[in-house]
């Protein structure tokens, strides 16, 4: 048999990969597991998308092939979402285009931008999808660490003017995953002035724009000036609805850019489910009021989570957005050896920052996805985990000291 091709051998473990099969393991045993792994929460759909699913099922027409075109209805409410929560004009037809989950669109766009050996600009640690399309179009990915002392943005000043020529695609997500760190205005405002000084595509995933707490509300790169002409931004129906299993989300920009990915996908996939779409248009035209109920359920678990970890002995800050805390770590303990040991003595999933590259070192992830109570219940095994391992490494210092101001600092500015 052939074998594999250099480029899928490049791909490294995907962070999320063995976590199914430990749990399973777990529960086998009859472990109480709390699952903080994947930033998927308990909670339901808006009745109404479930509703307009259960109707649109029934119609034979939703059950044919969506094409790039996929349901105008979608493209419309999009269209019309954009507006509303970021006062962004884009044409349905040629400035959007609906995705199957924004993971896909943010992989499939390196296919129509980068050649074999360009490189990319993607932050470490990151969602996975900028570091896979780079990889699986042959191009080179350079790996800027996201770390407090620079608010966990990705600081242009800091890399090579080589790699910066060189550059073809710079990711930013922000609000963040996993650092859960914001971008301040005049921050997106410099990157977008330099991203056209240096011919450099800026993919900006704002896949929680609308999981934000404390006033805080995130912008669209396109509230930028001068960004429609560099930029184009990945939408998530998953994490503002509850919708992560349903695979929809979409992409808008410049006509120019919508259509390089549409030109990729048509010859890889045929679209969402047309039932989903029309759930996805219900739930952006006639939810807006559900929302803050939803973020009012991830703000009560966010404040559970942080004063419990807190209080275990993790000096996190409290994120303005997203659904994570993410935890710093005492310098003498790897987060793989953390979290293996939180696994396998106390059955708590999280996910440990090395697993998304040694950029994420120091750290580990918490998804505050299920009850306050089972929060607090994850973070105080979580405290005994750690005071093992200090008492096993005689660590006497106070964890995370060093980091604790960094981490603090980082999250107050951003
Ligand atoms: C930053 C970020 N971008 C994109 C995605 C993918 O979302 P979707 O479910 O729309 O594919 C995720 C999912 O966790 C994410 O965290």
């Amino acid at each position: 048999m052939p074998p594999y091709t250099k480029r899928v051998l490049s791909l490294p473990e995907y962070p999320l990969a063995k976590i199914p099969e430990q749990k399973r393991q777990l529960i086998a045993r009859g472990v109480d597991v709390i699952d903080l792994g994947a930033g998927d929460a308990d909670l339901s759909p808006p009745p109404a998308v479930i509703e307009r699913i259960t109707e649109a099922v029934r119609i034979p027409t939703m059950s044919r092939y969506g094409f790039a075109l996929g349901l105008v209805e979608y493209r419309e409410a999009v269209a019309r979402f954009m507006k509303r929560r970021f006062g962004q004009d884009f044409d349905p037809l040629k400035e959007i285009i609906p995705l199957i989950g924004s993971k896909e669109g943010l992989s499939h766009l390196a296919l129509a931008y980068l050649e074999p050996g360009d490189t990319s600009i993607v932050p470490e640690p990151g969602y996975n999808s900028y570091l896979g399309g780079t990889l699986l179009s042959d191009a080179v990915p350079y790996k800027y660490p996201l770390r407090p002392e620079d608010n966990f943005l990705i600081n242009l000043d800091k890399i090579p003017a080589e790699v910066l020529k060189k550059a073809k695609i710079l990711y930013l997500n922000y609000p963040n995953n996993p650092t859960s760190a914001i971008a301040p205005r005049e921050y997106l405002e410099d990157v977008v002035k330099r991203c056209k000084e240096l011919d450099i595509l800026l993919v900006y995933d704002n896949a929680y724009s609308e999981l934000a707490y404390d006033g805080y509300v995130p912008p669209s790169i396109f509230e930028i000036e001068g960004a429609r002409d560099v930029a184009i931004e990945f939408h998530s129906m998953s994490k503002t609805y509850n919708m992560t299993g349903w695979r929809c989300g979409w992409a808008c920009g410049k006509a120019e850019f919508v259509a390089a990915l549409a030109k990729v996908k048509s010859f890889v996939d045929t679209g969402t489910f047309m039932g989903i779409q029309a759930a996805a248009a219900t739930a952006l035209d006639k939810c807006a009021d559900w929302i803050p109920t939803n973020v009012a359920e991830f703000k009560r678990r966010r404040d559970a989570a942080v004063e419990a970890f807190n209080e275990a002995g993790f000096p996190c800050a409290n994120p303005k957005a997203t659904m994570y805390i993410w935890c710093p770590l005492p310098k003498n303990i790897p987060s793989a050896v953390f979290g293996e040991r939180l696994l396998q003595d106390e059955g708590v999933i999280v996910l440990p920052g090395s697993l998304f590259g040694p950029g994420g070192e120091g750290f580990f992830r918490v998804s505050f996805i299920v009850s306050p109570e089972r929060l607090r219940e994850a973070a105080a095994r979580a405290g005994r985990v750690l005071k093992k391992l200090q008492a096993q490494s005689g660590e006497e210092s106070r964890p995370g000291a060093g980091r604790r101001q960094e981490a603090q600092s980082g999250m107050a500015r951003a």
